[in-house]
Order: C-alpha cells, then sequence, then structure tokens
C-alpha cells in the first residue's frame, strides 16, 4: 500500500479526501496534520478528529502550524459557517474520544520521513505552512518525498480574490517556500477543479445509506452546496478531493510540466500562482499542473467511496 501523509486544514471537502482515502485499500494515511486555513487551528483540528472518529480510521492526528510564515490568519469562516463545517440542519459533532498526538505535526513529520523506507506521498489540502517549516528545518529530508499532490493556485481566476485561490493566498510565502525546496510537485488548482463538480443529487445519495453520520454527511454537504447561494443548493466545485481522486485514479487526470511560480508582493495579486508552458521557458520544469479531469467520473467515484465509508461504519 502506498503510505500517504495528509496535511489539512479541515472543511468539508477535506473531510471528503479523509473519508475516501481512509476508506481505500490502496493507500495506507500514516498521519494527518491540521493547519489553519478554513478556520483556526483548534477548529481544523477538531474538525479532523471528528472526521477520523466518525469514520471509524484508527490515524493519528497531529496539531500543526496556528498561524501562516508571513502575515495573519486570514480564515473564511463567514462563508464556509462556524468552525469551517457550517450545515443546514445537524453539525459535524465534537469528537467524543479522539484526542490529537502530543507531538507537533513539524516534529511528527519530519520524524515519519526519518523512519520511513519508502518516500513518503504528501497530499496538501490547505495552505502549506506544515510543510514549509519541514523544508526549511529539514532540507535534508526532501529527497524522501516521494511527491507533493496539492489543491492550491489556479491556471487562471482565483476564488478567493480574482486572482489567487484560497490556499495560496491564505499563506503565498508558504507554497514559495515549498516549490524552491525542489519537491516534485503536482498542483491540481481551480483551473483543474471546477471540472469536478459534486451535485444536490450526490447529496441525496449520501443521505439515502440512512445512518444518522450520512445524515450529517449530507447536512454539511447541502451548505457546502449553497456557497454560492445561501438559498438554493447547486453544483459545486469539488476542490480537495480532486487532488485525493489522482492518488487513486490517475488516469481520470491529464497533468502538463511547467514553471510555478507564486505571487508574494502586491496588494491586487499576492497569492496568484502563475504556470510557464512555453518550451523555450521552461528548461528547468518545477511542477506538474493538472489541467484536464473526467469530471463526472471523478465526482462519481469520490461520492460512491464516501458512501462505502458511511456503510463500512454503519
Ligand atoms: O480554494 C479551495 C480550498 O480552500 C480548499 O482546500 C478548501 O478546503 C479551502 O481550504
Ligand atoms: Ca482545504
Amino acid at each position: 500500500m502506498r503510505k500517504i501523509w495528509m496535511d489539512c486544514d479541515t472543511g468539508f471537502d477535506d473531510l471528503v479526501c479523509i473519508a475516501l482515502l481512509g476508506h481505500s485499500s490502496e493507500v495506507d494515511i500514516v498521519g494527518i496534520s491540521t493547519v489553519v486555513g478554513n478556520t483556526s487551528l483548534d477548529w481544523t483540528t477538531s474538525n479532523t478528529l471528528s472526521a477520523v472518529e466518525n469514520f471509524g480510521f484508527d490515524i493519528p492526528v497531529y496539531r500543526g502550524c496556528a498561524k501562516p510564515l508571513a502575515q495573519e490568519p486570514c480564515t473564511i469562516e463567514g462563508l464556509l459557517g462556524a468552525g469551517g463545517m457550517g450545515t443546514i440542519n445537524r453539525p459535524l459533532p465534537a469528537p467524543a474520544k479522539r484526542t490529537p498526538e502530543q507531538e507537533n505535526a513539524v516534529s511528527a513529520l519530519i520524524r515519519t520521513l526519518e523512519e520511513t523506507e519508502e518516500p513518503l506521498t504528501i497530499l496538501a489540502t490547505g495552505p502549506m505552512t506544515n510543510l514549509a517549516v519541514v523544508a526549511i528545518l529539514r532540507p535534508d529530508l526532501m529527497e524522501k518525498i516521494a511527491e507533493v499532490v496539492f489543491m492550491g493556485g489556479s491556471y487562471g481566476f482565483g476564488n478567493h480574490t480574482t486572482a489567487a485561490e484560497f490556499n495560496t493566498f491564505a499563506d503565498p510565502e508558504a507554497l514559495d517556500t515549498v516549490i524552491r525546496a525542489g519537491i516534485p510537485l503536482k498542483m491540481f488548482g481551480l483551473n483543474l477543479t471546477n471540472q469536478v463538480q459534486i451535485t444536490p443529487e450526490h447529496a441525496d445519495q449520501i443521505r439515502a445509506v440512512g445512518s444518522e453520520f450520512a445524515e450529517v454527511v449530507a447536512d454539511l454537504l447541502e451548505k457546502y452546496l449553497r456557497i454560492r447561494d445561501p438559498e438554493k443548493s447547486q453544483p459545486m466545485a469539488l476542490h480537495d478531493p480532486s487532488a485525493a481522486a489522482y492518488l487513486l485514479w490517475p488516469e481520470l487526470f491529464e497533468l502538463q510540466e511547467g514553471i510555478l511560480s507564486v505571487e508574494l508582493h502586491g496588494t491586487k495579486a499576492r497569492g496568484a500562482t502563475f504556470c510557464e508552458f512555453r518550451p523555450k521557458r521552461i528548461d528547468t520544469p518545477n511542477a506538474k499542473i493538472a489541467m484536464r479531469a473526467k469530471g463526472d467520473d471523478v465526482a462519481n467515484r469520490v461520492v460512491s467511496q464516501v458512501i462505502d465509508a458511511l456503510k463500512a461504519v454503519q
């Protein structure tokens, strides 16, 4: 089984990644680190613990960075709801028994990289603060990372600002540090994730599982589907799970080599990502950018796996 480390700022789409990969027999999640992003570190950690507990996964959860590298946190509870995990009815329950490990995420990821025999794949679905600190502290361990597959950035417009996608906007220096660390990167930006749409019909399919926790997940999804219009649920990009799905079904995606960079200065464009693909300009590509997805296949397979995970804990 492929060893995976997840780094997340658990909101709803991060929770879907935990369900998707935690239930898969193809990957082994050796640890989950949490980071400030969608909401505070306390809430991203609580949401992660609740997801792991309610899906019945025995995966250690480590608290990571409570602040970005070079700015104050900019969370989005206003958009996502209280604790970054809004609902139309049933809330995500607080973790009843699970607590975070004593060890902090940076130390835990460093220890895991020191101990692993096979290089570790990292899935990052929030701001990259934790990974950047590991890269700064232990550049010698970068060779123990097989690749970082991440949801962030965009080959095109942003979502938090017109220029910047939220994860990169929340800590642009962190992404820049990870880019400069020379790790194999695969970027799943908004240009890709907008091709993968989760729909109200998927919420109905999840609710039909019939368990109390399935009702909770369906209520959380219904809220996610109302991000654009609080009064009416409508199809919504499945951001983080698009990156996670690549780890299970790479054949559903097309990636292109290029040079990835991130804007650190300015007021209008800070956090914007740029992808250079022109052959004469890319003598040393530093990333593979996801450009196309079989969106319906990805969304349907992700939802099907979440349903299987819910049935497994009924
Ligand atoms: O822009 C989408 C990203 O921001 C996702 O990771 C979502 O969870 C939020 O963190
Ligand atoms: Ca996220």
